[in-house]
């Protein structure tokens, strides 16, 4: 039995037959539509969701199965104190595989460790973000053909952006990547992300103009300033517009950028870009159904 914390947990091997099964859902969606007959899903969010979870939920109706949850934590008994433990012990009387997200950065690891469901990480604090990085590579492969020789731009906020951490480990292990980190000094990446660039030896550097980097990317993965998890709210206003990419911005970008978001936006892309044919972040929500749903098959061991 698997589970899913930190992408990491996979083979660049498994990520790659993910992948592939993701593509053959997205050509023969019939031939899944029974895979998880009597299967359930429980979908746990102690946090706010909305991609996630419903992709979550819609992957496993595509395949047949049915879900079952919560998507805050002020509805569910943690609010009158139960622990994220008790929680997934109770759960499994109930379904057969669980996605769980949690404001608290290690809450799925605790959940883990006596579950005898497989337990998915839909988000930890700002620590990882698997799925969400499952659903990037889909995306990235998609649009490029490839997950090696690509210069990655990524842009926004680094230190509490959990979807960067996981992106950052993941691509880590595939062949000539390199990395330029756009961010203002206080919102770089943490410590541990900087010391796993270093120890695969991938070229990356940290820049705070977005203008600068353009030219040479061949992905622009923009991200949200993440309010919630700010100490104080000055910071975050004084923080909160530090990018904002528009049709001008992109002048000097290659003609094949690809421009990705996990999405929720707020500011940080004007809209007048999503008529770009660059712009993929929408496609990219479509991309995380399709390879939860080659996730949930694997964890579940369905061929
Ligand atoms: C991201 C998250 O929850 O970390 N959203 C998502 O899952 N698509 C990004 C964000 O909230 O900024």
């Amino acid at each position: 039995m698997r589970h899913l914390i930190n992408i990491t947990d996979l083979t660049v091997e498994e990520i790659n037959q993910l992948i592939d099964v993701a593509d053959d859902i997205y050509a023969h969606p019939e031939n899944y539509y029974e895979k998880c007959k009597n299967k359930i899903l429980a979908t746990l969010f102690f946090e706010p969701s909305t991609r996630t979870r419903l992709s979550f939920e819609s992957a496993m109706l595509g395949l047949g199965g049915s879900v079952l949850g919560f998507s805050s934590a002020a509805s569910s008994s943690a609010s009158k104190g139960e622990s994220v433990s008790d929680t997934i012990r109770m759960i499994e009387c109930y379904a057969d595989i669980v996605a769980m997200r949690h404001p608290k950065e290690g809450a799925p690891i605790v959940g883990a460790q006596k579950a005898i469901i497989p337990l998915i990480n839909a988000g930890d604090g700002g620590h990882f973000h698997p799925t969400q990085t499952l659903t990037d590579l889909t995306t990235i492969r998609r649009k490029k053909g490839r997950l090696n020789n690509l210069v990655i731009g990524l842009c926004g906020d680094l230190k509490f952006g959990r979807t960067v951490h996981s992106l950052i480990e993941a691509m880590l292990r595939y062949e000539n990547i390199e990395f330029v980190l756009i961010s203002p000094e206080e919102l770089q990446v943490p410590e541990y992300v900087k010391e796993a660039m270093n120890e695969a030896g991938v070229k990356w550097r940290e820049v705070t103009s977005l203008e600068d980097a353009m030219p040479e990317l061949d992905i622009l993965y923009m991200t949200r300033i993440q309010k919630e998890r700010f100490f104080n709210e000055e910071d975050y206003i004084r923080l909160k517009d530090s990018y904002i990419l528009n049709l001008e911005k992109l002048e000097n970008a290659k003609k094949d950028l690809s421009i990705l978001h996990p999405l929720p936006r707020v500011n940080e892309i004007s809209v007048e870009v999503d008529d770009d044919p660059r712009a993929n972040y929408f496609f990219q929500a479509l991309c995380g159904r399709h390879v939860r749903m080659a996730l949930i098959l694997f964890l579940l061991g369905i061929k």
